[in-house]
């Protein structure tokens, strides 16, 4: 656990995923042992006028807890004003984005743009943190907007340090390179050096071994998982386990794999008034490392009602995974 005031932040968080990470999915993730979730990031401006749009984005059950919520802008005033309704709405903490790269934020002087207004972003940093009285502030950046050294995210995380934020997040790619390339956890440890509140390190785990790599190369006191644990709920254990020196739990067969998803079905039905898109992407992440699933995937594109989904993932093959698995038991013997 890490202490942010009087909230403990758990070890191994989720990070907050535009389309990705709302309630179903973070309904799933909890029931696997995910312990920290974000909702996906909101517009300061629209929560301030407390659009149709974000009530819903920010819509949550008491069972969806511990829960923050992650702010983008670029204007102090309303930033300040819409971390006091994150706090007033009850979320656990409030985390400030200076990562987003994509251009409609970004040129609205939101998101990744913040890492080169260093005088804008201390101004934003001192407003949310007084118009909060209880709950911790936090900021998620990239290493930099084009200079991955780490040099602008350390320079940020030591403003924000004095501003009073409690931790900071630091995913390890420039805004200029999108998702490309690999996480440089060597230049998150350039930002860990530089502060003294905990850091938590971010950019392609996938598994116990990259979390163990992340702490190891960057020093961080926090891992967040991200694109590793869509459709792969079983990842937080496997994480944690891995960062106690635990034995990793075993995988998920296609059984287990297939009643989570069905699971997720029903939830998204529970929860969404238009399930039926969201799954399509969802229900392929379940199955993207099975033989067979390129099929599978154009399949669940085509299908038109969640019942003809649920038929297809009861469907989804068993024989082509026992093929698989033999395939790779004689690859191991070999
Ligand atoms: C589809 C998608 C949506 C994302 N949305 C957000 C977001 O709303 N806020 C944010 O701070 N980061 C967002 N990110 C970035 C992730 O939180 C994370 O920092 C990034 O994917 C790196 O971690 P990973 O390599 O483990 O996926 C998003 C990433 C993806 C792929």
């Amino acid at each position: 656990m890490i202490q942010l005031k009087q909230f403990q932040l758990p070890t191994v968080v989720q990070s907050p995923m535009a389309n990705c990470t709302d309630l179903p999915f973070r309904l799933i993730a909890r029931s696997q042992g995910m312990a920290f979730a974000f909702l996906e990031m909101v517009s300061s401006d629209a929560l301030v006028r407390e659009t149709r749009q974000t009530v819903e984005m920010m819509r949550t059950i008491p069972e969806d807890r511990p829960l923050g919520a992650q702010l983008v802008g670029c204007d102090p005033g309303v930033m300040g004003e819409a971390a006091a309704k994150v706090e007033a709405m009850g979320f656990d903490l409030v985390d400030l984005n200076l990562g987003c790269p994509v251009p409609k934020v970004v040129c609205r002087g939101g998101g990744s743009m913040l890492l080169r207004e260093p005088a804008t972003a201390e101004q934003i940093f001192a407003a949310v943190v007084r118009a909060v009285k209880r709950i911790p502030v936090t900021v998620k950046m990239r290493l930099g907007f084009s200079d991955g050294s780490g040099e602008e995210a350390a320079r940020i995380a030591r403003i924000a340090q004095d501003c009073g934020v409690s931790a900071v997040a630091v995913h390890g790619r420039t805004r200029e390179q999108g998702y490309t390339g690999s996480a440089d956890y060597e230049a998150i440890r350039r930002v860990k050096e530089s502060v003294k509140i905990p850091v938590i390190g971010n950019g392609d785990v996938v598994d116990g071994e990259s979390a163990l790599r992340l702490r190891r190369v960057s020093g961080c006191d926090g891992v967040m998982l991200g694109r590793g644990a869509l459709g792969n709920p079983w990842l937080y254990r496997e994480v944690e386990a891995a960062l106690a020196g635990a034995p990793p739990p075993p995988p998920p067969d296609l059984a287990e794999r297939k009643r989570v998803v069905m699971r997720h079905i029903e939830l998204q039905v529970q929860h969404d008034a238009r399930p039926v898109g969201p799954l399509r992407r969802v229900i392929s992440w379940y199955f993207r490392d099975h033989p067979g699933v390129a099929d599978f995937r154009g399949r669940i594109h085509r299908a038109q009602t969640v019942d003809e989904m649920r038929e297809l993932v009861e469907a989804f093959g068993d024989r082509t995974h026992d093929a698989g698995r033999r395939t790779q038991e004689r690859d191991h013997q070999s």
